[in-house]
């Protein structure tokens, strides 16, 4: 307290906009294991470093008696600090008023904090928790969630846009997050639904529970919704501030250069011999990521997610990369629906934001069979394929093993704008495997053989030598080098470094029109 009575009266309208909806909610969040928007924005920001908008903004409702329960701020805390000293601006959503509920001036501060960010370049994050549109102000709380989704639009490509759900997350309140870049999640306490499990009994006589209709590990692992799901809730803050590293501010910036503590030309002899004799035989492809990037940087997205394609981000000589990776380990690495969108969506937001893609390949080709067929492969392997052709950014490939068939020209090949294409010895370019081909160009040899199994055999083994190598696309310039894969880290290194001045662009449009 102060002698000065205005000064008395801002310092008590502050506390008073602190508390939120009271301390008796607060307790009943802190009950259900959960912290306070603000609780979030400690553990979220640098310490100190969050300056507050908007703490004194309160509804306009008169319907239903709003007017008697007004709460200085609102639903929701809103405004700028740093993580890791940069710039990034947040905004956190009250439950403990009216359920973190989005109506018109809970949009308005989060609209103002977003034109903020988008004038200014730097990163937006929405810590979610809410229980979707205000029921009491009708279609007003629908007109300020679409004042929002055109804000996420307009944002995307241009700053990085993080959610993280952190309660249950209802109607409105999931397609501001589906709109952004990542989406993380706490384990066993967040939730995402169009509509919750008691719509679902009236329409469809489904009997749900919340965590089985929209839990972290559904989306973590089922719908793909959800990029990182972690166990608690700062866990979960600790992870997107470790995202932002990767990250630039916005589009007309690279990413920041960290220092390596690894040596550039670390060579590891166990990539000589990682990669089976048997081309039947599996590996882990993350054994070959950790063995290859600066020790200690990878950092997975989509983890539990298709997990026939790897995703994420790491460093390579302190230079921030997003890493596509094929992974043999599982379905033979093969390409599906799931993988392509995975990994196309992944691939468009790495070129949006000026990093570089390492693609690691081993795949057998596109996943054959009905379901995949009739639920779209063609579409959605296009995905993949649109998003690698109109990407500008250094790309860098090693195929490690087999590039067969479509998925060849997928994998940023050379022909479509592959800056440095790397090939292992093991690697095998061709239009199919040994045994698919020989099946269908010698039929007629082979049902005519005395002894079919014998000829398969010898004409197998003749492809093998002819095709499962990378000498055939070598001498065509389809890759640029054939290398020892204990090199691989300092070649790659070598790479980035060549192309750090590398500018490219594609014919002036509207926009492209990616097969959605
Ligand atoms: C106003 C709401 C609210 C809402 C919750 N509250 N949701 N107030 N509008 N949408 C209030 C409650 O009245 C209560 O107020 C407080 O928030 C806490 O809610 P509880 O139900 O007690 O909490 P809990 O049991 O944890 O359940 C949380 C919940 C549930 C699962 C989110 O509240 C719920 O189902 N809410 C409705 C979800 C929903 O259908 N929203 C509309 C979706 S339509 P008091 O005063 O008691 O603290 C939509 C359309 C937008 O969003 C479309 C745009 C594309």
């Amino acid at each position: 307290m102060t002698d000065n009575p205005k000064i008395n009266r801002l310092h008590k309208l502050r506390s008073q906009s602190r508390v939120g909806g009271g301390e008796k909610r607060i307790e009943a969040q802190h009950g259900k294991g959960r912290l306070t928007a603000r609780e979030r924005i400690d553990l979220l920001m640098d310490k100190g470093s969050f300056r507050e908008t908007d703490a004194f903004v309160e509804h306009r409702t008169h319907d239903f008696h709003l007017d008697k329960q007004k709460y200085l701020g609102d639903s929701v805390v809103t405004g700028w600090g740093t993580i890791e000293g940069r710039l990034m601006y947040v905004f956190s959503q009250d439950f403990t008023v009216f359920g973190g509920s989005l109506g018109e001036v809970h949009s308005e501060k989060i609209c103002k904090i977003m034109d903020m960010a988008l004038k200014n370049g730097a990163p937006v994050i929405g810590l979610n928790d809410s229980g979707g549109a205000r029921i009491q102000e009708g279609v007003v709380s629908l007109g300020a969630y679409a004042d929002i989704f055109l804000r996420n639009t307009l944002a995307s490509g241009v700053i990085p846009q993080i959610s993280a759900i952190m309660g249950p997350c209802a109607g409105g309140a999931v397609y501001s997050p589906a709109l952004t870049d990542f989406i993380f999640m706490v384990r066993n306490s967040s939730y995402m639904f169009v509509t919750g499990p008691d719509v679902v009994k009236t329409v469809t006589h489904e009997e749900i529970d919340f965590e089985s209709l929209g839990g972290a590990s559904v989306h973590s692992e089922t719908s793909g919704v959800c990029h990182l799901a972690a166990d608690t809730e700062a866990d979960t803050l600790y992870l997107i501030r470790k995202l932002m590293s990767y990250l630039p501010q916005n589009n007309m910036e690279d990413p920041s250069f960290v220092q390596s503590n690894d040596d550039n030309l670390r060579m590891d002899d166990l990539l000589n011999t990682i990669v089976p004799d048997d081309p039947s035989k599996p590996y882990n492809i993350k054994d070959v990521i950790q063995m290859v990037v600066d020790i200690g940087t990878f950092y997975e997205i989509h983890e539990a997610y298709a997990q026939n394609i790897i995703t994420g981000f790491a460093r390579l000589g302190g230079h921030s990369i997003g890493i596509v990776a094929n992974q043999p380990a599982v379905l033979a690495g093969v390409l599906d629906i799931n993988s392509a969108d995975k990994a196309g969506r992944f691939v468009r937001f790495c070129d949006s934001f000026n990093i570089p893609i390492l693609t690691l390949v081993d795949v057998p080709g596109f996943l054959p069979g009905t379901t995949q067929e009739h639920g779209g492969i063609i579409r959605h392997g296009a995905k993949l394929l649109y998003a690698y052709c109109e990407a500008t950014v250094p790309k860098l490939t090693v195929i490690t093993r087999k590039a067969y068939g479509g998925a060849y020209d997928v994998m940023s090949s050379k022909h479509i704008r592959g800056d440095v294409n790397l090939a292992w010895p093991t690697a095998e370019l061709a239009v199919m495997g040994p045994e698919g081909a020989v099946s269908i160009i010698f039929r007629k040899e082979l049902e005519d053989a005395e002894d079919p199994f014998a000829r398969k055999a010898e004409l197998v083994k003749e492809y093998r030598d002819k095709f499962a190598n990378p000498y055939v696309a070598s001498a065509r310039g389809y890759i640029d080098d054939v290398i020892e894969p204990s090199e691989t880290r300092p070649r790659l290194i070598n790479a980035l470094e060549m192309l750090s001045n590398k500018r490219d662009s594609n014919p002036a449009k509207k926009h492209g029109n990616i097969p959605l």
